[in-house]
């Protein structure tokens, strides 16, 4: 396994983003094959029996045969330990898949061919793009028909503002595919015909395209073609330029299906090859490089009642420097406690594995009683705070109503517990009794109802509240306590108990913003 000069070895941490139904699960499960890591039924789409009984503890999973609890898939290939941190699908249940995004170091955004750019993958795009997370492009299902090459590219630079640089090149696509063409290497992928109906991939060496080795297999219109359109990709493309990318702003795209394995080997070397090795992450007064030696890491998402029987649940911590060791204590300096991480859970193989060390880039799952939130840190060096896990401005605000008003703690208690967990945010408001929750997606609300009835005997619905949109409010003191004073009707307080501005409409929060130079108006709240 290669290591950096300081002993540390190296990772490639990583999240798919991608619109429902483009192929993420599809592509999860091949790259895992590839790496050799026993398929796990139950964290990638988990089917059938395996399926039920992972996920008994949330009917709605199966209501609505979706997961909506992220995981951490860890393989090996070539030398390079690879960490997946696999994320919600469903387009509306996204803000934990953002939370996500937060943990990794790069992405890979997987387009379907037919389709192109689709909202969810815009969205994912965006959150990426604010945090500089550089994004490799699959673009998959070209055994089928999709859209032409060139369009598929144009449409990506527009709509995500990106330099392009194609990779690979399909030869032709759905009834008419006849391999990928690979720009650096000038060579050919053929499908092969496999038992199990992949492509398999056999390659038909040649120096470029214009090698005649490459008429032996390949259909002389096909060549023709490829000859045409790749001579016009290269002069219409610029070269592949590593630190653009890793800027962010320049996408290398491979063509490619995850159903037919093709294109997944090059995928992977890519990531292998350009993705970045963990990154310095910043904290409130400068950033914390990999390579520091005090072990610190951040909780980046909370998973409550994995097991029934118990409250227990599990924080996942991505690790940012440092050499972790099981039964080390670390500084919750939010709470000013230590806490002993005796019984990590590193996410690996078939099993979930009690953890014996870890380093940067590896997550760890640590069972605690709800100690850990979503946003803290945890360190051996207590000067150490992590900031930029981002809160979303929720988009449907709806005021709880309790069956039974005696409920009230319960309610409460359980409100807090899931904003905690980042399962939905809660706002209490300056005037008036009742809270207001807030959710970027109409299936939260949904897993919020069902877990309020299973885990807390919390019978609840949702109201329509008077407000439609929500944003933190911040500026010096003196103009935060005015506004607030004149606002009071609109003003909530959220779970940190910072001040939030709620309002009717775009339209009547785009007037207080015009009126209110001081005020600075978030959709996104980082944490400090
Ligand atoms: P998601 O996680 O992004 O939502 O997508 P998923 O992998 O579940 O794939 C969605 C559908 O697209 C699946 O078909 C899957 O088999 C198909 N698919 C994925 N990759 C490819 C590809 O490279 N080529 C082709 N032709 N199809 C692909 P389904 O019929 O909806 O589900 P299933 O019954 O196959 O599970």
């Amino acid at each position: 396994m290669p290591t950096r000069p300081t002993g540390r070895p190296d990772r490639r941490t990583f999240a798919i983003i991608s619109h429902p139904d483009a192929g993420k699960t599809t592509l999860t499960e091949k790259l895992l094959l590839f790496g050799g890591a026993i398929h796990l039924a139950g964290e990638v789409k988990a089917r059938g029996q395996n399926r039920r009984a992972r996920s008994d503890w949330m009917k709605i999973e199966q209501q609505r045969g979706i997961s909506v609890t992220s995981s951490v898939m860890t393989f090996e290939h070539g030398g390079v330990t690879f960490n997946l941190l696999d994320t919600p699908g469903h387009e509306d249940f996204s803000e934990d898949t953002y939370r996500t995004l937060t943990a990794v170091d790069s992405a890979v955004m997987v387009i379907d061919a037919a389709k192109g750019i689709e909202p969810q993958t815009r969205k994912l795009f965006e959150v990426c793009r604010t945090r500089n997370v550089p994004i490799i492009t699959f673009v998959n299902k070209v055994d089928r028909e999709g859209r032409e090459p060139f369009a598929l590219l144009d449409e990506i630079a527009d709509a995500l503002a990106l330099d392009v640089v194609p990779m690979s090149w399909p030869v032709g696509m759905g009834g008419t595919f006849e391999g990928i063409y690979d720009f650096a290497r000038g060579q050919v992928t053929l499908p092969g015909d496999n038992d199990n109906g992949s492509f398999d991939g056999d390659v038909l060496k040649a120096e470029g395209v214009e090698d005649d080795a490459l008429a032996q297999r390949l259909s002389d219109a096909a060549l023709e073609h490829l000859r045409e359109e790749a001579g016009l990709a290269l002069a219409a493309y610029p070269e592949f330029d590593a630190d653009a990318y890793l800027a962010g702003d320049l996408t290398p795209v491979y063509f490619g299906s995850a159903l037919k394995e093709f294109g997944v080997a090059e995928l992977i070397a890519a990531l292998s090859d350009f993705a970045p090795s963990p990154k310095p992450q910043p904290t409130a007064d400068g950033s914390v490089d990999p390579d520091a030696p005090a072990v610190s890491g951040f909780i980046f998402k909370v998973q409550a009642n994995m097991n029934p029987q118990h409250r227990d649940r599990v924080a996942f911590m991505r690790l940012c420097s440092g050499r972790f060791k099981r039964g080390m204590k670390l500084m919750q300096p939010s709470t000013g406690k230590a806490i002993a991480v005796h019984s990590p859970i590193l996410f690996f193989a078939q099993n979930r594995e009690l953890a014996d060390e870890a380093w940067p880039g590896d997550i760890i799952g640590i069972p605690n009683h709800g100690t850990l939130r979503v946003g803290d840190t945890l360190t051996e060096d207590a000067a150490i705070q992590f900031t930029g896990l981002p809160n979303f401005a929720p988009e449907i605000l709806r005021r709880v109503v309790l069956a039974d008003p005696t409920k009230t703690k319960q309610l409460r208690k359980a409100l807090d517990d899931m904003a905690e967990e980042g399962v939905t945010q809660v706002f209490y408001p300056a005037i008036g009794a009742n809270w207001i929750v807030g959710v970027v997606g109409q299936l939260q609300l949904d897993v919020l109802i069902s877990r309020l009835q299973v885990e807390y005997k919390v019978d609840a619905r949702f109201e329509d509240s008077p407000w439609n949109t929500a944003r933190w409010i911040s500026g010096a003191e003196k103009d935060v306590e005015r506004f607030v004073d004149t606002h009071k009707s609109q003003i909530a307080t959220d779970r940190d108990g910072a001040p939030v501005f709620m309002a009717k409409d775009a339209w009547e929060l785009s007037f207080h913003e015009g009126r209110n130079d001081a005020i600075r108006f978030t959709a996104i709240k980082e944490r400090a």
